[in-house]
């Protein structure tokens, strides 16, 4: 294997409209820290780079839903996310956004230098267009039957569910993804990159040169999209959230998404260069820099073929070395989903699971869904935590730190003539740097994870078949050999812990106080010293590294799924039932009346009140409604609604409402007026 000089680590950029869950921990994150840590326990230079997505529909449709600016939501999302990821040891060098300046520029400019080099084409072609809602449908604006797959909730650029990359208009029955309606076509001008003129080169360097050391899942799906024929890709876009395209006839057209994030991955890289005093072309332009883009499935043909081609088109990158993208994580057998709330969000997990975040690591590896689909259960999760973490790693490092010190006052005793068992144990040691490493280096991170808990279990072995509580009385030579030895082994596991488990590896490291050794260790120098941790050093008393999980917490965050589960399948149907029955007279009671909204405003200092001015044919009256949180004032005017007039005026906030209006909620959940088709108020009772 070649050996890079400097390793550029992306992990995919999230999208900003949503907290994470583990479905985006166990894919994408924890593998690439792992893989990051690792590399920087071998001294070598990484530089490890992630960020916020901040473009793109999916920011746009969240923030239309919550009649709020997209920027509001990035914002929000942004910290949120960089939270999680810190307080789960994600450790990025840097973590940028797609929204900075930087970004813009560099995004901007790489646009440019391919336009300037006449890289794209540029073509007016026939678009999908929502006549209502005034708006191109490009990507998830727009949602179809997959013309390969068939699936029915493919994407206007992807089919998620056989990675396809589309074109919107490929898309069997599209349908607006904001009003439901049937697209019509409208032309538009957009450049495109022509793919297809990248075939030779697609096949070079991927089915030639990468047969081998891509993951088959990654391999397969590339060489059946460039075996089908690639087609020129648009790369701009007509929306107002995006980067504009830097050019003279481009007015109200952005940078498509997937043209701009990962060029997110070298602005990132250039704000931190900036920051630490270094040379970002080092890390994206020199021939001895490795790139390895860790990323889920979905993001396969973004990361293998639309960016290699940009970068390509460019001429001065790199191209990725590696592509380790993983498959998909299940919960309880089923898809993860953001609006089914199927998932365990990392945030709250922190809540149910304060200070455990190792442990939710470590069963993430565990289950990787690394050569395919995988399943999360909380059942597992317990008996990992409770069969593995507690009851050997847990209980080998307590019953050292607890014996060092009852026997030793917690100083690591003389070993002299070990015997053969101690020596073989210590040999054995030796051998696991390199084997962890190296299912590492094979992106095997469950293997290379169960390598580290053999590592654990070797010790926990060793005690309970030499047993130095039986012999400390009549053997006290022996027990210190013992110990000297279990102590050793301790001490490599933590600091080959690291990049699995980080927060436990610091724990272990500072109970053993291995800052205070004059030789710092690493990977790679454990193998090299014969003692690791020398007679008469001082160790610390071992608090607890893991706790047993309970039932009752398992069976909460089952009951939280359940509660999902209901919620979905009552809001699928969500039916009311029928009220009682009532007369006709009690029915006349009631004047409904069509009005129209002639004045809106929001009532200030509440949540959901607005003031409303709405003109019934005999007068105007005041309504208070409590529709802010669906409607903007300027939306709603000249509405034409159903008003009930004749309902007893209340105050509500100090302002007298005299009337109720008439509202119902559309097929998609949203709340809209029950309208008649009398444009002007007749004064006239309905009925
Ligand atoms: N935001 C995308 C997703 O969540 C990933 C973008 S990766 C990048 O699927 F390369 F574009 F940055
Ligand atoms: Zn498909």
């Amino acid at each position: 294997m070649k050996d890079f000089k400097r390793y550029t680590i992306t992990a995919a950029l999230p999208y900003t409209n949503g907290p994470i869950h583990i479905g985006h921990l166990a894919g994408v994150y924890i593998p690439a820290d792992i893989y990051a840590r690792y590399l920087r326990l071998k001294n070598k230079d990484v530089l490890f780079v992630c960020g916020s997505d901040e473009h793109g529909v999916p920011i746009t449709i969240k923030a239309k839903k919550e009649g709020v600016s997209p920027q509001d939501i990035v914002d929000r999302y942004h910290n949120m996310i960089k939270t999680s990821f810190e307080k789960f040891g994600i450790a990025f060098d840097y973590y940028g956004r797609t929204t900075s300046e930087t970004h813009q520029k560099t995004a901007s400019d790489f646009f440019k230098t391919l336009y300037d080099n006449d890289k794209f084409i540029e073509q007016t072609t026939e678009q999908l267009y929502d006549q209502e809602a005034q708006q191109f449908l490009a990507d998830r604006f727009v949602t179809g039957t997959c013309p390969k797959c068939g699936h029915d909730e493919a994407y206007g650029d992807q089919c998620e569910k056989c990675g396809t990359s589309l074109n919107a208009t490929d898309l069997i029955n599209p349908k607006s993804a904001i009003t439901g309606n049937k697209p019509t076509l409208k032309t538009t001008k957009h450049w495109f990159l022509p793919l297809d003129q990248y075939d030779d080169f697609l096949k070079e360097w991927i089915i030639k040169e990468h047969k081998y050391d891509w993951k088959p899942n990654v391999y397969g799906q590339c060489k059946s999209w460039i075996d089908e024929g690639l087609r020129p890709r648009a790369v701009t876009r007509d929306l107002d959230w995006g980067i504009s395209v830097p050019l003279k006839d481009a007015e109200g057209k952005v940078l498509y998404v997937w043209f701009d994030a990962p060029i997110g991955y070298i602005s990132a890289t250039k704000e931190w260069a900036e920051q630490v005093g270094k040379n970002w072309k080092d890390y994206w332009k020199s021939d001895d820099t490795k790139l390895l883009h860790f990323i889920g499935k979905d993001n396969i043909v973004f990361h293998c073929i639309i960016f290699p081609c940009m970068l390509k088109a460019e001429g001065s990158f790199n191209l990725p070395d590696n592509v380790p993208a993983n498959e998909f994580l299940n919960l309880e057998g089923q898809k993860l989903s953001t609006s089914k709330n199927w998932a365990v969000w990392l945030h709250e997990y922190l809540e149910d699971f304060p200070n455990q975040q190792d442990v939710l690591r470590y069963v993430l590896t565990a289950n990787a869904p690394e050569t395919k689909d995988n399943d999360f259960t909380w059942a597992d999760f317990q008996a990992r935590n409770n069969n593995e973490l507690v009851a050997i790693y847990g209980n080998f490092i307590n019953r050292v730190a607890v014996l060092t010190h009852k026997y030793y006052g917690g100083k690591v005793p003389q070993a002299d003539d070990l015997q053969d068992i101690d020596q073989k144990t210590l040999q054995e040691l030796k051998s696991f740097p390199e084997k962890i490493g190296q299912s590492i280096e094979k992106y095997r991170f469950r293997e290379a994870q169960q390598k580290l808990m053999e590592l654990a279990r070797l010790g926990n072995k060793y005690l309970a078949d030499e047993e130095p509580w039986k012999q400390f009385k009549t053997n006290p030579e022996r027990t210190q050999n013992i110990m000297f030895v279990a102590l050793q082994i301790s001490t490599a596991l933590a600091v080959l812990s690291e990049p699995f488990l980080p927060h436990t590896s610091k724990t272990l490291s500072d109970i053993l106080r291995l800052k205070t050794l004059v030789v710092k260790l690493n990977w790679s120098n454990i193998a090299k010293h014969d003692v690791l941790l020398p007679t008469d050093h001082y160790i610390e008393k071992a608090g607890l590294l893991f706790s047993k999980i309970e039932d009752e917490q398992i069976q909460k965050q089952l009951n939280k799924l359940k509660q999902s589960k209901i919620d979905n399948e009552s809001s699928s149907q969500d039916l009311t039932p029928q009220k009682e029955q009532i007369t006709f007279d009690d029915f006349s009671k009631l004047d409904i009346r069509t009005g129209k909204i002639i004045k809106a405003e929001k009532m200030p200092k509440t949540k959901k009140l607005m003031t409303l001015k709405v003109d019934i044919g005999l007068e105007q009256r005041t309504i208070v409604s409590g529709i802010a949180e669906y409607f903007k004032a300027e939306e709603i005017i000249g509405k034409q609604v159903s008003v009930v007039i004749n309902l007893k005026p209340i105050k509500l906030r100090g302002t007298l409402s005299e009337g109720m209006i008439l509202m119902t909620e559309n097929e998609k959940g949203k709340l809209v007026f029950v309208n008649s088709d009398v444009e002007t108020p007749t004064g006239k009772t309905i009925a």
